[in-house]
């Protein structure tokens, strides 16, 4: 009898302290699952205090705010894109469906069916009805078509290079500029061509004085252009676009129609034209077609970025520009960027003032990726913002990258346009002879420092 208890005892305690690790193991994995899932979640906002929310996009706007919510995607079940994004969200979670994110990563064209079919069923439902119904007019046309993303080609470099420039080259390039233009923009492309944006070789400000060698790299250059409705624009340029896009070779132009809620589109098809043309590129450097940039200074700060140590590693996930933190979406029904509380709740993601931004080739093909998870946003650049949260990377901070200007009168120092990386927003005009003057005054101007912080 005594054997007998003694024998259930040990059975017993056997028994529980498997049950006690099982417990505390289930434990620390729910305690390290909430740490990682809250990672993306609790970046401290880069350019925001406590009372200073930057109103995206443009101003600042100072007024307290009662309670802010403190994530991005927490699910708030009020607002259009939360609920049609949540659904994906869920869809790919990693602990509540281990499976799909296995598949999804064997089988990419699984992205784009889970997007269409989590919009059918959410735009399926009454309550999606009615808030689809109160949208603005753009609104609700930028929803209608949110659920394609796959425009044709009508131009692209000849012979499926990656951008102009390729003739020359010796060595793969070190950056691609991609730069969003419209079919009548031609005088900003034609000033990028003349400046900042010449293809070829382009040498650093820094000097190789051991043998006396230029250091620098490779550029190309590619403007991405969607389709003017020809009834604005006063006329028919296909054209015109076709001759410049055979005498320049860098033109890629898709089929759909080129108005500021369809910039995203931009993003996501150069993204994939880059994946398959331009692998070798080392950096992308994406931005509008009305800045001025100090190529110099980022050829520099680029070679820079490659000569750290881990700069293989790094460099995979690098983005660097203006990074705005804790911007709340415009309120202001008569703004272009009004995005009302009825389409998206909460705070926008971290993220780089798509007025200029640098990021690596490889990031390029990891945002391509992961951007087959995330709904179409109507807003560039917090469309980015969002699918870097979800590859969990920050993009980087820079002064030098000044996509609201200079503050104050500091362009009125000599060297100012030395000490940046980019500036928005000058006129095609003010482009040429900015980069005369930039180029009169590199000698006198040659120590200056990048801006290294903001004021
Ligand atoms: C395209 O390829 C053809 C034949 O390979 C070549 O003759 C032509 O110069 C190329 N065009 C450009 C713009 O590189
Ligand atoms: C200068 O060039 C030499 C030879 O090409 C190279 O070994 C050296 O690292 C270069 N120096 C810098 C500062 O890039
Ligand atoms: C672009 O798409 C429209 C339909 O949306 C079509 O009518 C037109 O022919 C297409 N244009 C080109 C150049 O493919
Ligand atoms: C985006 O482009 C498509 C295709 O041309 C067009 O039907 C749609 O109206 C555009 N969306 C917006 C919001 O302008
Ligand atoms: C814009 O907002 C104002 C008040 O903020 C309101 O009176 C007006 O009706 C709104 N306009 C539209 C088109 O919603």
């Amino acid at each position: 009898m005594g054997q007998f208890r003694c024998y259930w005892q040990k059975v017993l305690k056997c028994v529980c302290s498997t049950c006690i690790c099982l417990v505390l193991l289930f434990v620390f994995l729910g305690i390290m699952v909430c740490s990682s899932m809250n990672k993306a979640t609790l970046q401290a906002p880069i350019n925001s205090a406590q009372s200073h929310h930057f109103l995206a996009s443009g101003s600042f706007q100072s007024k307290k705010f009662a309670s802010l919510p403190k994530t991005f995607w927490r699910l708030h079940e009020g607002s259009f894109w939360n609920q049609l994004q949540a659904a994906i969200d869920r869809y790919f979670n990693p602990i509540l469906n281990p499976q799909n994110s296995i598949t999804a990563l064997k089988n990419k064209d699984i992205y784009e069916s889970v997007l269409k079919l989590s919009f059918l069923e959410a735009t399926n439902l009454d309550s999606m009805r009615r808030k689809f119904e109160q949208l603005p007019q753009q609104m609700q046309d930028f929803v209608s078509h949110m659920n394609q993303r796959n425009y044709p080609v009508i131009l692209h470099p000849t012979n499926a290079t990656c951008g102009a420039g390729a003739a020359t080259e010796k060595e793969p390039p070190l950056l691609l500029l991609a730069i969003k233009s419209t079919e009548l923009n031609f005088k900003n492309r034609e000033a990028i061509r003349q400046t900042w944006g010449q293809v070829g070789w382009v040498a650093t400000r820094r000097k190789n004085s051991s043998r006396k060698q230029e250091i620098g790299g490779y550029i190309r250059r590619v403007f991405l252009i969607g389709k003017e409705n020809p009834q604005d624009s006063g006329g028919d340029v296909s054209e015109l676009l076709r001759t410049e896009g055979q005498n320049y070779g860098d033109i890629v132009q898709w089929n759909f129609s080129d108005t500021f809620f369809n910039l995203t589109l931009k993003d996501v098809l150069f993204w994939k034209w880059f994946s398959r043309h331009c692998s070798q590129t080392r950096f992308v450097f994406k931005g509008d077609d009305d800045v001025f940039v100090n190529m110099p200074n980022m050829m520099t700060y680029l070679l820079e970025q490659l000569e750290k140590p881990h700069a293989e590693h790094t460099i995979n996930e690098f983005m660097v520009g203006d990074v705005i933190g804790g911007a709340l979406p415009n309120r202001v029904n008569q703004s272009k960027y009004f995005v009302p509380e009825s389409f998206y709740s909460g705070l926008y993601p971290t993220y780089a003032g798509g007025g200029g931004v640098l990021y690596s080739g490889q990031m390029a093909k990891n945002l391509q990726e992961i951007s087959g998870r995330v709904h179409l946003f109507p807003i560039d650049d917090v469309f980015v913002g969002m699918c870097m949260a979800r590859l969990n990377i920050n993009p980087i901070h820079h002064p030098g990258f000044l996509t609201f200007d200079f503050p104050d009168n500091e362009n009125e120092k000599p060297c100012a346009y030395h000490m940046i990386l980019l500036v928005h927003k000058r006129s095609p005009m003010q482009l040429i002879e900015l980069w005369d003057k930039v180029s009169k005054t590199q000698k006198e101007c040659w120590h200056v420092p990048l801006r290294v912080s903001d004021k």
